[in-house]
């Protein structure tokens, strides 16, 4: 099943991008050249894969676990629904899901 997420990136510019169940989110985001780079490969470790979930699909998603909690504290650019990506596994019930991609901290 194709997971819909709709997309906006530092620019402003808003795309649809189409995922499969079971893959992350930042390997959807990272094969779409949409401005995420997921440096680590997913290992929560690098923050290159950061995103801000839109704050009506907050509770649609499983909190964020220890390793992420500990580097999303370490972000300067953290807000309320700050995620990283490559912790999100997509699932039917995320499609329509709307996000901001935060430019990586250097
Ligand atoms: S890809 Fe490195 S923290 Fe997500």
């Amino acid at each position: 099943m194709t997971i819909e997420i709709q997309v906006t990136d530092d620019l402003g510019q808003t795309q649809t991008l189409n995922g499969e169940d079971g893959n992350t989110l930042m390997e959807l985001l990272r094969d779409e050249s949409s401005g995420v780079d997921g440096v680590c490969g997913g290992c929560a470790a690098c923050g290159t894969c950061h995103i801000v979930v839109a704050e009506e699909w907050h509770s649609q998603l499983p909190p964020p676990g220890m390793d992420e909690e500990i580097l999303l504290e370490a972000l300067n650019e953290r807000t309320d629904g700050s995620r990283l990506s490559c912790q999100i596994r997509l699932a039917p019930e995320m499609s329509g899901m709307a996000l901001t991609i935060v430019p990586a901290e250097c």
